[in-house]
């Protein structure tokens, strides 16, 4: 795995999103977003092959920073840390969640949609957190409203997200890196299309580093 950056939301201006139901996949898609300039990934929680697939990209892919997504218990913050998962990202943020996020050690982005939701996760000592799902919850001017009142927030926004809309986003002073599933879509997985991963990861890759926006 790549050295622990200072932040997850300064790794990748795109953080992938991913959903791996054949084990088998987890690695050459790894490797294909890698190969297209982005180096880390989030493989979410969502089949049952997920936590070997964290662990086989930890194991066979050390220059890719590997994160568990879609982490709902605290039960789950463990069985990702244990998997070799390097950060965590969690749809909402209720106490025990993020009790048990902290409890791993790992840096870890909880999902916030309101400004109440985001103040609660400031006064635990936390300034990075999920935006989710975002276009559904305000996209942009969501992010605008809160830059000034509530500055100490950055933001991972997720959820809506396109290839299209990506680069708004990241123009806000709030925002460190987007996340989205657009970069590997179920069609392109299930038919190891990874020359097409490749292509789309090198296309977000190149909005641009996340600390130059940041
Ligand atoms: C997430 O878990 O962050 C979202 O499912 C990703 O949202 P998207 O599929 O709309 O990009």
């Amino acid at each position: 795995m790549p050295s622990t950056p200072d932040s997850v939301l300064d790794v990748v201006p795109v953080m992938p999103v991913v959903v791996v139901d054949d084990l088998a996949d987890a690695v050459p898609l790894a490797r294909a977003l890698v190969a297209g300039g982005l180096p880390a990934i989030e493989l979410t929680l969502r089949t049952s092959v997920a936590l070997d697939a964290i662990a086989a990209i930890s194991d066979e892919v050390p220059e890719i920073l590997v994160g568990a997504g879609t982490i709902l218990t605290p039960g789950q913050a463990k069985e990702a840390h244990d998997a070799g998962a390097g950060f965590l990202v969690s749809p909402g943020a209720t106490p025990a969640l993020l009790e048990g996020m902290a409890a791993t050690g790992l840096p870890f982005l909880p999902g916030t949609s309101t400004v109440s939701e985001a103040l609660a996760v400031l006064e635990l000592g936390f300034t990075e957190m999920k935006f989710f799902p975002a276009e559904a919850s305000g996209g942009t001017a969501w992010l605008s409203s809160l830059a000034s009142p509530v500055p100490a927030a950055r933001f991972c926004p997720t959820g809506g997200i396109t290839a299209a809309t990506a680069a708004s986003y990241l123009a806000l002073p709030n925002v460190g890196c987007v996340g989205g599933s657009w970069l590997t879509p179920a069609d392109v997985v299930r038919r190891g299309d990874w020359a097409e991963v490749e292509r789309r990861a090198a296309a977000a890759a190149a909005l641009g580093s996340p600390v130059s926006n940041g």
